[in-house]
């Protein structure tokens, strides 16, 4: 016998719950960065590189939804760019994001309930996997991979420029935060698949060989084994770091939260 119909499923437990609260914290996150794209193009507030940088009292944070900033691309060529400069930018890490093999999980089931849970019956029948369009794109993972290393490394070199006070030392909320989210995002970069797919010996079908004998210990198998959670924290972390540094800092003027110079 067999239950039919959108969410019809013989199961009796609170399945509905995870994919309620995972897609809530997507839309959440994918509606904060139209808010901050709508910022930068002046429809919010009045347009300044303030919201992406935050220069006060010697401290100088970037805005890591906006990372590295417009700063990074030559002025001719901005003047020419009619958008906000994250455009620019942001489609690496979005792509990263949006093609994570976790994520995918968490998008078919949050997003298109196809299907929301095991043994729940969905709306969409002819899904073929990954083979054609338009899914086959999620193919792509292993190169915004590269992108996404460089991503991290610019996030720590923000974290570090963030600790410099003019010509002081010293650390702030937004030091710390930005520290926080380097951090993290490092984690969830490392505890890739394609990464340990890579490091791991380009090795495709793990349950057919003995690499899980070979280097079932090694460092990017403990770290793999976290990869959802490092993708749900480092999500939270990006935005509450930028929510400080552009909406608390730069569009609501506010001073920082704790500052200590030498
Ligand atoms: S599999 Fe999730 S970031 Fe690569």
């Amino acid at each position: 016998m067999e239950k039919k119909g959108f969410f019809a499923t013989f199961r009796t437990d609170k399945w509905w719950i995870q994919p309620l609260v995972m897609g809530t914290i997507l839309i959440l996150f994918g509606v904060y960065t139209i808010a901050v794209l709508l910022i930068e193009h002046g429809a919010i507030g009045d347009y300044e590189n303030d919201f992406i940088y935050y220069n006060e009292n010697g401290a100088h944070y970037v805005s890591p939804i906006s990372s590295p900033g417009p700063n990074a691309i030559p002025s001719d060529i901005l003047s020419f760019w009619p958008l906000p400069a994250t455009l620019l930018f942001i489609w690496a890490p979005l792509g990263f994001r949006g093609t994570c093999y976790y994520g995918r999980r968490v998008f078919y089931r949050s997003l298109l309930a196809n299907p929301a849970g095991c043994a729940v019956d969905k709306p969409i029948k002819s899904y073929n996997g990954e083979n054609a369009l338009p899914f086959i794109i999620m193919n792509s993972h292993r190169y915004f991979l590269y992108l996404a290393i460089i991503l991290a490394v610019l996030h720590w070199y923000h974290a570090f420029e963030s600790y410099f006070f003019g010509s002081s030392v010293g650390v702030g909320f937004g030091s710390l935060i930005l520290t926080i989210d380097a951090l993290f995002l490092t984690l969830y970069v490392s505890s890739c698949h394609s990464l340990r797919n890579l490091v791991g010996g380009n090795v495709d079908c793990i349950s057919c060989t003995n690499y899980v004998k070979k280097t079932g210990n090694s460092w990017i198998n403990s770290l793999n084994r976290h990869h959802g959670l490092y993708f749900w924290i480092s999500l939270v972390t990006i935005m509450i770091a930028d929510f400080y540094i552009r909406i608390y800092l730069g569009l609501l003027g506010n001073d920082e939260i704790f500052q200590w110079v030498l």
